[in-house]
């Protein structure tokens, strides 16, 4: 039986790193082999771009060409793999941060975008996507707090993630996303977060 595709996603400071702690867990208490990932990265060739990603000036084009890149080796190499040997892969950010980032943040164009994602992905997505939506100025609350200068996404402006936010919003009608309020107290969000998964995945629902 082949495993299912979770993905979280949100701009950094939403708290997607402490709830994939909650799904994991959910899932092992259950049985499920977890194979956890993340983009950009995910496979050796794709966290050697991330840094590229995260630090070196580019075009909007070239972003989105290197996220791809990086994606295809994710897809075919790590991710439908572990599906295929049943496991459940959970990664930190897919596609729709594509339209998200690369969409509405730099600016680029759906029907490059969407024509990226038919090569790359060709059809296959999540079955279930978190979407941890939160406003700007909370996320940089919560990062300045924790870390020194950020990467050459998290010292964008408040309008970038504002645009960021819309474009993660704009995906939010496909069935497979469920938006969670971000702002919501860790614990009832993991609550909210666990009842998410049982009604999309009710055979593990009654399990542990
Ligand atoms: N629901 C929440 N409410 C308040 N603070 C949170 C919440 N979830 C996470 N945090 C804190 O916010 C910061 C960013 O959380 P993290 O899970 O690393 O976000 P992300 O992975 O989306 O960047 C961390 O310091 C974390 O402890
Ligand atoms: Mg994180």
């Amino acid at each position: 039986m082949s495993g299912k595709f979770i993905t979280l996603e949100g701009i950094d400071g939403a708290g997607k790193s402490t709830q994939l702690d909650t799904v994991q867990r959910w899932l092992e208490i259950r049985g499920v082999v977890v194979k956890r990932t993340r983009e950009p990265g995910g496979t050796v060739l794709a966290e050697a771009l991330r840094p590229l990603l995260l630090n070196m000036s580019m075009s909007p084009l070239s972003e989105a060409l290197l996220v791809f890149a990086g994606r295809h080796d994710h897809v075919t190499q790590v991710i439908e793999p572990a599906l295929a040997r049943g496991e459940w892969v959970l990664s930190d950010r897919f596609v729709d941060a594509s339209f998200a980032y690369q969409g509405g943040g730099r600016g680029l164009s759906q029907d490059i975008l969407k024509t990226l994602e038919t090569w790359v992905c060709a059809g296959f997505q999540p079955d279930l996507t978190l979407w941890f939506d939160l406003d700007p100025d909370i996320a940089a609350q919560r990062l300045a707090r924790g870390r020194q200068e950020g990467d050459r996404f998290e010292r964008e402006e408040r309008t970038f993630f504002e645009r960021v936010r819309a474009g993660y919003e704009a995906r939010s009608h496909m069935p497979r996303v469920c938006r969670m309020d971000a702002a919501t107290d860790p614990k009832i969000l993991a609550e909210q977060v666990e009842n998410v998964l049982r009604q999309a995945f009710p055979s593990l629902a009654g399990g542990a």
